[in-house]
């Protein structure tokens, strides 16, 4: 998701910071999210973009918390003020790279994460990138529950086949998969995405599996 600069986001980012924008300091909230959200299960989505997802599943559900992790400052802007405009008091925006959530987040201490429509980087000398790679797959069972759940939904189909081979090489049970979500009414879809909206407006397949840590 590429932004042109906007000066203006740099200052408005910074009345958010340290409520709904969390970026500095993220070590010192490890172990410590349930109690930080109100007591309640911590879910993330993982490169939540501009938010629609993220603002979504916090409006539906109130009794847990979700936590967006999103790179770039510009883009989490749009986030941020969803939940701002939305009065939406269960969900955060962390500005950080998931390559080093383990600094975040203590064992165990996630419910369930979200993917969606990952960047593919499809050269194969990025594939360490891909937020399916192996290395990822191997921080989320640190940070997930036992029997946590990973939701995955992409556009792209090489990511997809690349990524359930991963997932069936990481030793992961999958409980559901299919190549048309928008067409598979027995698998809820309770939230769209910006880029899911986009892509299926455009009449591309979209692609969701659901597995078990
Ligand atoms: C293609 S966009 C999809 C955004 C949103 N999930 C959607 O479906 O509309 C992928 C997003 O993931 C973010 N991203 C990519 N790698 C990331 C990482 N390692 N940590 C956090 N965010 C990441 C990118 O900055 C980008 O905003």
């Amino acid at each position: 998701m590429r932004l042109r600069k906007k000066p203006w986001i740099a200052k408005a980012l910074e009345d958010f910071k340290g409520q709904e924008l969390l970026e500095e300091g993220l070590e010192t909230c490890r172990g410590h999210w349930a109690e930080i959200m109100g007591g309640r299960p911590v879910f993330l989505e993982i490169g939540c973009g501009k938010g629609q997802f993220l603002a979504e599943m916090s409006r539906l559900h109130p009794d847990k918390a979700f936590l967006g992790v999103e790179t770039q400052r510009e883009v989490c802007y749009y986030a941020v003020k969803k939940l701002r405009e939305q009065e939406l008091t269960n969900a955060r925006v962390l500005r950080a790279d998931a390559a080093n959530i383990l600094e975040w987040f203590a064992p165990g201490e996630v419910a369930g994460i979200y993917l969606n429509f990952s960047d593919p980087w499809p050269k194969a000398r990025h594939a360490k990138r891909r937020l399916t790679y192996h290395t990822f797959l191997e921080r989320y069972r640190t940070i997930l529950k036992p029997h946590g759940h990973l939701r995955f939904k992409t556009d792209n189909d090489g990511l997809f086949e690349f990524s359930l081979e991963e997932f069936r090489e990481f030793g992961l049970d999958l409980i559901a998969l299919t190549r048309d979500l928008h067409h598979t009414p027995d698998i809820v879809n309770e939230a769209q995405t910006e880029y899911e909206r986009k892509f299926s407006a455009l009449g591309k397949n979209i692609n969701f599996c659901e597995v078990v840590f």
